[in-house]
């Protein structure tokens, strides 16, 4: 399949972080704009500085990068910039996290992002019939109690967001820590996501599934380490968000022809692509399911199972799914 079908098919993406969009050309923008004075002076600079060891190092730059959202205007730009993204790409339907404590620990709360993040949305489902929905992420390294405070803040806003999500450093902080704040999102109507399986071992899947009852697990290429769970989410029909440029930027694994995404598929899981940061990781949803071919001898078929696969997994209701499919 030409790189002209895989952009003309209608996708959907549901594993994106919105502050993993932010541009280094925005950045350098909004730099300039609050007077902060960054670690880099060329736009390449920024490009050179984005070489990772790990999910850490990569966790340093994009909170050092996020400081740059200031007011209002700003999110509205960052969320502007990716709904662009998205007319261009054919990504139909696009589920959004949002991290607020990246912005709340630095004195910018809800009532500067949201309504930043609101009104490009609104303006993409005017202009071109944009749909999207969004995922409020509480940061995995914080304690539970800072990720109530969240949901807490977040109640203004309640009939905006679909879901709640785990992300940040996953090692040391397992799904279990924050079983009570999911249980209250539950009780609230949200749906639930977490990152599970990135650098985590498949335990923490199985904590994402029995103790947060999520809908979907975000990364989950861990769970060929544990074949009772491959069955388990075979059997479920638990989708997997996997993001192949991520996994080779973050090195968990070394190279894209060793990614287990395309096993995963014919072994009969629902699997979708995702670009998860694509300002960090070099590219958007088009580019990672390219490198599939590339890469990994993807085929049209596979290709096609795997976009299918993006609208079963998504909080779509029935109908709208069916409309795609
Ligand atoms: N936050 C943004 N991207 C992330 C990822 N890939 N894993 C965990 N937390 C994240
Ligand atoms: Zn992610």
């Amino acid at each position: 399949m030409s790189m002209s079908l895989i952009q003309a098919l209608p996708k959907a993406e549901l594993h994106l972080h919105i502050e993993g969009t932010l541009t280094p050309s925005r950045m350098m923008a909004l730099a300039k704009k609050h007077n902060i004075s960054l670690p880099y002076v060329t736009l390449e600079d920024i490009q050179a500085a984005y070489q990772f060891d790990d999910l850490q190092s990569f966790l340093n730059l994009y909170y050092q990068g996020a400081d740059v959202l200031r007011e209002e205007e700003d999110f509205f730009q960052l969320m502007w910039d990716y709904l662009l993204v998205c007319k261009e790409e054919n990504i139909v339907h696009t589920e959004i996290m949002f991290d607020p404590q990246t912005h709340t620990n630095r004195g910018v709360g809800f009532d500067v992002f949201m309504p930043g993040f609101l009104s490009a949305i609104r303006k993409a489902k005017r202009e071109w019939g944009q749909s999207t929905k969004l995922i409020m992420s509480f940061l995995r390294d914080l304690t539970e109690a800072q990720a109530f405070d969240t949901l807490d803040a977040s109640m203004p806003y309640l009939a905006d967001i679909e879901a709640v999500g785990l992300d940040s450093a996953e090692k040391a902080n397992p799904p279990e820590k924050f079983r009570k704040v999911f249980a209250k999102a539950k009780s609230l109507g949200l749906k639930r996501v977490a990152h599970a399986g990135e650098e985590g071992p498949a335990e923490y899947i199985w904590g994402a599934i029995n103790e947060l009852n999520v809908a979907r697990i975000d990364h989950g290429v861990r769970a060929t380490e544990d074949n009772v769970l491959l069955r388990f989410l075979r059997e479920h029909q638990i989708p997997l968000t996997v993001c192949p440029l991520s996994n080779i930027k973050l090195n968990v694994f070394d190279k894209m022809d060793q990614h287990n995404i395309l096993s995963l598929l014919n072994d009969g899981l629902c699997v979708t692509v995702n670009s998860d940061d694509p300002s960090y990781f070099g590219g958007y949803l088009n580019q990672n399911y390219k490198e599939l071919q590339h890469h990994l001898d993807a085929t049209d078929d596979q290709i096609v199972q795997l976009i299918k696969n993006s609208f079963l997994a998504s909080f779509l209701a029935p109908d709208e799914k069916e409309y795609w499919l």
